[in-house]
């Protein structure tokens, strides 16, 4: 796993939206992220498409959707990644997938969003955030390495979480389905991002920490191109900053970012 250390979330952004581009310039399918953290990122991506980057060969997929909220709900995934990214530049009709969180057979829509991911030809960079509790998608703890897209409840904690973005903890759905830690492992790159001090107990976890379902995140180590990017802040519990800085700046030029 390669951790990076940037020292504020905007240059966590750049460098995230550089790799991410290279991807993009080739055509290759890209998974995307909700939630707070990538917001920088998407940003960066759109300043880069209007300096001539293309996402019209791109197909995307999101990680998750919660269950019940219907597309044009301002808070469904499906409206929130239109909201804060794919308006903004050029993807193909129909090139942006998401979970169907509206269909009532929850499993035929999990198998229904692997097929999918399979039949273009799997994911080539999966952009990643991390949950306070180390979930990554929502495979909260206790999800199984190998589970693929499938419906999952909430943790308490991750409803309170998320509770910021909606009227209120009741409005937050209880159910999502949500890529599995299975499908995540078959991106061809995992690239996590997580900025800020209350991240920082979940990347000592996930990085440095033992494998574990219980520690869902703990699946990139197992990874074997994973990226993990982070600001000072979220960087503040890790015990082997020193050997992170020292590979950084000691990176050979081919591997340059
Ligand atoms: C979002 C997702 C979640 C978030 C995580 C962090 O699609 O799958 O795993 O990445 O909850 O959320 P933020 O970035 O809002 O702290």
């Amino acid at each position: 796993m390669d951790v990076v250390i940037r020292q504020t979330p905007k240059e966590v952004a750049q460098l995230a939206a550089a790799i991410m581009a290279r991807y993009v310039s080739e055509g290759k399918n890209i998974g995307l992220a909700t939630g707070s953290t990538p917001l920088l990122t998407y940003q960066e991506l759109i300043t880069k498409h209007r300096e001539g980057l293309s996402f019209a060969n791109t197909t995307a997929f999101l990680l998750d959707e919660y269950v019940g909220l219907p597309e044009d709900h301002e808070q469904s995934y499906h409206y929130t990644i239109y909201n804060e990214f794919t308006q903004y530049v050029d993807f193909a009709d129909g090139a942006v997938h998401t979970p169907d969180g509206m269909n009532p057979r929850t499993e035929e829509a999990g198998r229904e969003y692997e097929a999918a991911i399979e039949a273009a030809g799997g994911i080539d960079i999966q952009l990643l955030g991390v949950g306070t509790n180390g979930h990554v998608g929502f495979n909260e703890p206790g999800s199984s390495f190998e589970s693929l897209t499938r419906l999952k409840t909430l943790h308490p904690q991750t409803r309170r979480d998320n509770a910021r973005f909606f009227g209120s903890l009741e409005d937050v759905p209880i159910h999502v389905i949500t890529q599995g830690l299975g499908t995540i492992r078959r991106a061809g790159h995992l690239l996590l991002l997580a900025t800020g001090e209350n991240k920082a107990d979940a990347v000592a976890r996930l990085v440095e920490g033992p494998v574990s379902a219980m520690m869902p995140a703990s699946v990139l180590q197992l990874h074997r191109h994973a990226t993990v990017i982070v600001d000072e802040a979220a960087a503040s519990q890790l015990q082997e900053t020193e050997f992170y800085r020292f590979v950084d700046a000691n990176r050979p030029e081919w591997q340059a970012y």
